[in-house]
């Protein structure tokens, strides 16, 4: 039997990615995202149903509810980025709180709320797999600070939804080319660094990352929540 699978901004780089590995597996795959174009190029090429929803945005969730089917077996919280590349260089406390409040609210309160509207709608045997980031371990401002919130967050998500038998996990990218996470701001030196500080001598491409949400949501796993799974090409060690 086919599952249910939503994956927040799925419409663009490693969302899009873990939805077309999923559709490619005949799971229904809804995805979301805040604009209509990139949506509509998922739904026509990516054989997804693509719905347009803000995750920061609680009156935005009740609407998505009422569009989505009454069972969810995976939720991939993926939406998220570092909004400081959209900040417009306001450097007064005013601009410093709303921009650090941008970061926590993309990439931390939206896969909170995303998750409570979802909650009674999670199917015993599912998943909800996070996108972390290994700015959580390394530092990136308040981009690193939230997406380490999410992680420590989700230790609690893990062990309420465990006795549902759903499971809750954080795939943590490091550095993964081919997306708009960067708009066109990456430079080729920086580029050049974060390349040289993985082991494999390469960056990540989203479907190593949608690779490893798959795992996750999948039956082998099936005793692995509350957990962080780093996939940075060894550019992070953990013991
Ligand atoms: N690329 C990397 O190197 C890297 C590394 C570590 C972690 N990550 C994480 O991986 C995830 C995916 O990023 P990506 O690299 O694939 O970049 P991306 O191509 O910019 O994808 C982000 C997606 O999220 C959507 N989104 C953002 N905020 C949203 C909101 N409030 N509501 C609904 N949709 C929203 C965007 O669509 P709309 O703008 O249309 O809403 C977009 O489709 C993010 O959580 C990011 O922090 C990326």
């Amino acid at each position: 039997m086919s599952r249910t699978i939503l994956v927040t901004g799925g419409g663009t780089g490693i969302g899009r990615a873990c939805a077309h590995h999923f559709a490619a597996q005949g799971e229904q795959v809804i995805v979301t995202g805040r604009r209509p174009g990139p949506l509509a190029e998922a739904a026509a090429h990516d054989g997804v149903r693509a719905l347009e929803c803000d995750h920061t945005d609680p009156a935005a969730l009740t609407r998505l509810l009422a569009a989505l089917p009454e069972r969810i077996d995976v939720l991939v919280n993926n939406a998220g980025g570092n909004t400081d590349f959209d900040a417009d260089g306001e450097q007064d406390l005013a601009a410093y709180a709303r921009d650090f409040r941008a970061n926590l609210d993309a990439n931390l309160v939206g896969a909170a709320l995303t998750t409570r509207a979802l909650d009674g709608r999670l199917a015993a045997g599912g998943a909800v797999v996070h996108i972390g980031s290994i700015a959580a371990d390394r530092g990136a401002g308040s981009y690193g600070a939230a997406k380490a919130g999410l992680a420590a967050w989700n230790t609690d998500l893990a062990a309420a939804l465990g006795p549902r038998d759903v499971t809750a996990n954080v795939v943590s990218p490091g550095y993964v080319a081919g997306t708009e996470f960067f708009r066109d701001r990456l430079s080729a030196d920086r580029r050049t660094g974060l390349v040289a500080a993985t082991a494999l001598g390469r960056a990540g491409v989203p479907a190593d990352v949608a690779g490893a949400v798959a795992f996750l949501a999948s039956p082998a796993a099936r005793h692995i929540t509350g957990q962080v799974l780093n996939v940075n090409g060894g550019a992070h060690h953990t013991r």
